[in-house]
């Protein structure tokens, strides 16, 4: 048997695709904790993250590799979330008595909703910031060596309190759903055992609490004029 033939087969079994979510799942929530301290910079003052802005747009094609990889990664992790759910509700068209001793927690009952509210929130977040198309005046925004100013854009963008609210709310939906995914990496790679358990889920939690911390901190901190 050939090694794609077996790859197909891995990923026909539903341990298959759980194994592709965790992995793809990791992979953004690497992705999360590096932008998050790439904007973090914006504290530093409006040379250092305009400085980061141009080191990234600098990348050139390499650039354009990493925003096509993240965006396969983002589309397999949907997809995969896609099939799993379809196949667990043929599998079993009338759910589960609920049952007290083991309570699924409220994370984990709501990943697919607080997946689509973050999907939405990432159209949204490309439209505002990458793209400009809800605030076409943010193009015009230069620094005096000519370079996109994005220090200014990311205050402009959140001196409007519904903007900002917008954001603060999204990232509560994405804490849930790393605090519930991080944890669940560890279960599908068998990394699990009950007298570490409780550990692995403080972790987990503790990491989605910072994330939701560090990018809410920024709309938070434009709002309460600590950056203008
Ligand atoms: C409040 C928190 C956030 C801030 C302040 C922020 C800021 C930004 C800014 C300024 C850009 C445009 C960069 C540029 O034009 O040079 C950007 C792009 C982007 N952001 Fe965020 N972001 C935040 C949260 C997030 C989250 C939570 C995600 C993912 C779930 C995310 C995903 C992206 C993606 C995919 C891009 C496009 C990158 C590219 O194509 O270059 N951002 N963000």
């Amino acid at each position: 048997m050939s090694s794609t033939t077996k790859t197909r087969g891995i990923l026909q079994t539903s341990v298959g695709k759980k194994l592709v979510m965790a992995i793809t799942g990791l992979a953004l929530i690497g992705f999360v904790i590096a932008h998050m301290l790439g904007n973090l910079q914006i504290f530093l003052g409006p040379e250092r993250l305009n400085a980061y802005a141009k080191t990234l747009q600098n990348l050139g094609a390499l650039l354009w590799v990493a925003r096509i990889g993240l965006l396969l990664i983002f589309v397999t992790h949907l997809r995969m979330a896609m099939v799993l759910t379809m196949e667990n509700r043929a599998a079993r068209p009338v759910p589960y008595a609920v049952n007290a001793t083991h309570k699924a927690s409220f994370a984990s009952r709501t990943m697919i909703m607080s997946g689509m509210i973050i999907f939405l929130f990432l159209v949204y977040h490309i439209l505002h910031f990458t793209m400009g198309v809800t605030n076409t005046e943010f193009a015009a925004l230069k620094t005096p060596e000519g370079d996109h100013d994005v220090y200014k854009m990311v205050i402009m963008g959140f001196s409007n309190p519904i903007v900002s609210g917008i954001y603060i709310l999204a990232q509560a939906f994405l804490a849930l759903h790393i605090s519930h995914g991080f944890f669940s990496v560890f279960q599908t790679l068998g990394w699990n055992h009950p007298s570490y358990d409780l550990k692995v889920k403080l972790v987990s939690n503790g990491l989605a609490v910072l994330i939701f911390l560090g990018n809410s901190g920024i709309p938070v901190s434009v709002l309460a004029g600590v950056i203008k």
